[in-house]
């Protein structure tokens, strides 16, 4: 089946950018694709898809879907009315991620949750949970997940298109003396002063990402629990999530020791992996080769040293393709071959 018309909204974003290729990449049937961004750019052209619209009621009539990228207040706002005029939303934001009727869907782990969306909104993960979930549910299958302790080791580029640019900026400022690096770091930090990411991220790691809670847990690290357990099915899923910036543009990488109800078979953990679509099984995968891929690479699969049910593994993924970009084209996909579109026309 073909689509009528499809809004992008927030396609001047560093994902929606990514969004309109991937649709064109993977050949999505589209009758017109219409770019909307904020008041800032409407009415300046977007090369290949015409002038940028300004988000209105008039404007936001007649779509069959609408792909949504312009962060969470843009999508509180608009989303339910493209929902009201007739389109599915597919939103990238944490808007309505934990709305009981809103299906949170990774289009290789639950694609059938997507059939109950009474809102005609759909919701794609958080990025950092989005590359644990491909292995988490693998394994799920297998062994019966029951615990998750997972380190992140996040990108620049998940901020946003600022949050390239704030550290593609730093860099040469903080690095250009060696001997203040290795010497009085304090004083290179301070050589620029941050406003996107939490601290100074070249030549450095930053822990805190996010707005800490009263339980001491950002709200990033919260996503990662909360999104983990309703995208898997285990509302008793045990996790301790730490999410830290690290000094790379795009790719997400976690370090996860997941636990089981039953033992852990090293030699079939490795058969889940590999069987498992659009994951790969890489010896050590790093961030920066995997940006720009599709797949989700999965490597360091060990055996827990002390716990038979226990296994360790290293996740690595394009945090603005599969953790965005891609997963929202594939959930777009999917609410056209199930029937989904059609149905709210
Ligand atoms: P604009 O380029 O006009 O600011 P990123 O996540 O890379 O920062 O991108 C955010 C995207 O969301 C951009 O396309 C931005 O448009 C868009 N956006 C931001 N605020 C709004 C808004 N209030 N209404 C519509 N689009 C918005």
């Amino acid at each position: 089946m073909s689509v009528g018309r499809l809004a992008v909204v927030g396609a001047t974003g560093a994902v929606g950018e990514i969004m309109l290729r991937t649709l064109e990449r993977r050949g999505f049937d589209a009758g017109e694709i219409v770019p909307f961004a904020s008041a800032r750019s409407a009415g300046s052209e977007l090369p290949g898809y015409g002038t940028i619209q300004p988000l209105d009621e008039e404007t936001i009539q007649g779509f069959d879907l609408a792909l949504f990228s312009a962060g969470g207040s843009t999508s509180r706002e608009w989303a339910p009315r493209f929902a009201a005029a007739g389109a599915i939303v597919i939103d990238n934001s944490s808007a309505f991620r934990m709305d009981p009727d809103v299906p949170l869907v990774v289009a290789e782990v639950n694609p059938e949750a997507i059939d109950r969306a009474p809102k005609g909104i759909v919701a794609n993960p958080n990025c950092t949970t989005m590359v644990v979930m491909l292995p988490a549910k693998a394994l799920h299958d297998a062994f019966g997940l029951t615990e998750m302790v997972a380190t992140s080791f996040q990108a620049a580029g998940g901020a946003g298109r600022k949050g390239i640019d704030e550290l593609a900026e730093q860099i040469p400022v903080v690095g250009a003396e060696l001997d203040l690096l290795i010497d009085d770091g304090h004083s290179a930090a301070r050589k620029y002063e941050a406003s996107v990411h939490a601290n100074t991220l070249a030549y450095n790691v930053v822990p805190l990402l996010g707005t800490v809670g009263d339980n001491g847990y950002t709200d990033e690290e919260m996503k990662l629990q909360n999104e983990s357990r309703k995208i898997l099915g285990i509302p008793e899923l045990r996790m301790s999530p730490t999410c830290v910036r690290v000094p790379v543009m795009v790719g997400h990488a976690v370090e996860v020791r997941a636990r089981f109800e039953r033992p852990a078979d090293l030699g079939a953990a490795l058969a889940a992996l590999e069987a498992f679509p659009n994951l790969v099984v890489e010896p050590a995968p790093t961030p920066l080769e995997w940006a720009g891929r599709d797949d989700t690479a999965v490597g360091r699969v060990r055996a827990d040293l002390g716990d038979e049910r226990a296994l360790n593994f290293f996740v690595v993924g394009d945090n603005l393709l599969k953790g965005a970009a891609l997963n929202t084209v594939q959930l777009a996909e999917l609410a056209v071959a199930r029937g989904l579109v059609g149905a709210a026309a």
